[in-house]
């Protein structure tokens, strides 16, 4: 899908994101920028830097959601990380490089997937051909007095069971198999051990060295099934290429999405055991830049991933961060706070807009929802006054008002099938007004 147009990009973003068109242009032509760097001569190709993005904008307006959306868009090697999480104490020795091997990781994956379903339907013959074997009896000798014409040939009773076992008569059935068992347990032999840096070739190693220990286990013909197929689709899969190809794939597509970014700016140097903020900018700006990263799969370059790194900036600036990490982003878009208006469409159009959360969720129990456009107003009125009057939390308000709204709905309606519910502004109202007036009240439920 990369091959997608900007407008197209914002177009399927616009089905998630109200909004934001900003920010929705910036990524499109950065993802775009990818595709049209491909089609370069290998000279050109290998100048044109991505253009890295800061997305700037206060809390709960769609920043991660079109960092999420673009993700499954981009149909690339995409990996978000909370930039604060090198900050803290536990991911001492997990360095930042740790993000470049979670993308390699993250594309073998993909790759692999890939292959499967190429060789899907192979995997499926071989793996019902050994379904088959372990179904039937190893021919045995024909005993002595009896005349072999007797026994039905071989041939003819697999092809029964054959027939069977696609019609699914046998899935009960249990069958006894033996299955290389190639996970190798890492964690149990070094508990707690920093698995930065130094799990990626003793695992590779050991892994080598202790030839896949066989297992054997007792099922049920459809459950083994699922696992003869996945040990026939790895059999068919040549590794060597899955992993050539995800490391290419990492190198000229692969996206990072550096959330919470803000957290890490500031210069001062903190106090205790937490790694310093400007510490981790500093640990950043090789891997945004372009340098080599050693994962298990080989060496990764990172020149030509595309950053892009998102926060709230509340407290601090982009300036705040080390002037030559800001340099590494040079585009910078801001996403805007959301109006009344935005909340209204935000609870009814986005694919998985609340309100056809809550219906679907509720239709489950047979309780009709009826959201009438005067109820929806009020909502988005009610949103907007408690983000005014206490904390702005963007559109995560809608989360909690919604919630409040539907709680009596929510708790009754397994006793109430077949009830067509409407939600009015009358009902809104009756609902949550005492909280609304009340701003302590609200600070707490809502
Ligand atoms: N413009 C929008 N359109 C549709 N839904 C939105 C929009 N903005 C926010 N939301 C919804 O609100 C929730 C929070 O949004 P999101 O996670 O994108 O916030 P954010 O901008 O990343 O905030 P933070 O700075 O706190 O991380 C999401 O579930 C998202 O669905
Ligand atoms: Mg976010």
């Amino acid at each position: 899908m990369d091959h997608l147009t900007p407008r197209q990009i914002v177009a399927e973003l616009d089905k998630y994101v109200i909004g934001q068109r900003d920010a929705k242009r910036a990524v499109a032509i950065a993802l775009r920028n990818r595709w049209r760097r491909q089609k370069l001569p290998s000279e050109l190709r290998d100048e044109v830097a991505p253009k890295n993005i800061i997305m700037i904008g206060p809390t709960g307006v769609g920043k991660t959601e079109i960092a999420r959306r673009l993700a499954r868009l981009a149909d690339a090697p995409f990996l978000k990380v909370e930039a604060s999480k090198y900050t803290e104490v536990g991911y001492v020795g997990r360095d930042v490089e740790s993000m470049i091997r979670d993308l390699t990781d993250l594309a073998v994956n993909l790759v692999k997937g890939e292959r499967a379903r190429g060789v899907e339907d192979r995997a499926a013959e071989l793996a019902e051909e050994r379904l088959l074997d372990l179904l039937l009896p190893a021919a045995r000798p024909v005993p002595p007095g009896f005349e072999p014409a007797t026994l039905p040939p071989v041939q003819e009773t697999r092809e029964k069971f054959r027939k069977m076992l696609r019609e699914g008569v046998l899935e009960d059935r249990v069958v006894e198999l033996e299955l290389r068992d190639k996970a190798f347990p890492m964690m149990e032999i070094f508990p707690g051990a920093g698995m930065g840096q130094m799990d990626i070739n003793l695992q590779e190693m050991l892994g080598n060295l202790l030839p896949g220990r066989v297992k054997r286990r007792r099922v049920k013909v459809r459950e083994a099934r699922r696992l003869l197929h996945q040990e026939e689709a790895g059999k068919l899969i040549d590794m060597d290429e899955v992993v050539a190809e995800a490391v290419r794939r990492v190198e000229n597509a692969g996206i990072v999405f550096l959330d919470e970014i803000d957290k890490i700016a500031g210069r001062e140097r903190t106090l205790g055991p937490d790694v310093s903020r400007e510490g981790v900018q500093r640990d950043l700006l090789p891997i945004v830049e372009g340098s080599t990263v050693p994962t298990k799969y080989g060496m990764v370059r990172t020149d030509h991933i595309l950053f892009i790194a998102a926060g709230a900036f509340h407290a601090a600036k982009p300036s705040d961060l080390i002037p030559e990490l800001q340099g590494r982003f040079p585009l910078r878009v801001e996403l805007q706070p959301l109006t009344r208006g935005d909340f209204v469409r935000i609870l009814t159009e986005p694919e998985s807009a609340l309100t056809k959360q809550y219906t679907a969720l509720l239709q489950t129990e047979g309780v009709t929802l009826d959201f009438t456009k005067d109820a929806l107003e009020e909502i988005a009125t009610i949103a907007t006054g408690v983000n005014e009057a206490t904390e702005n939390i963007g559109a995560r308000r809608l989360y909690t008002i919604m919630e409040r709204l539907l709680d009596e709905v929510s708790f009754e309606a397994p006793h109430l099938p077949g009830v067509r519910v409407e939600i009015n502004a009358a009902y809104v109202r009756d609902r949550l007004q005492e909280l609304v007036r009340n701003e302590d009240l609200s600070r707490y439920i809502l």
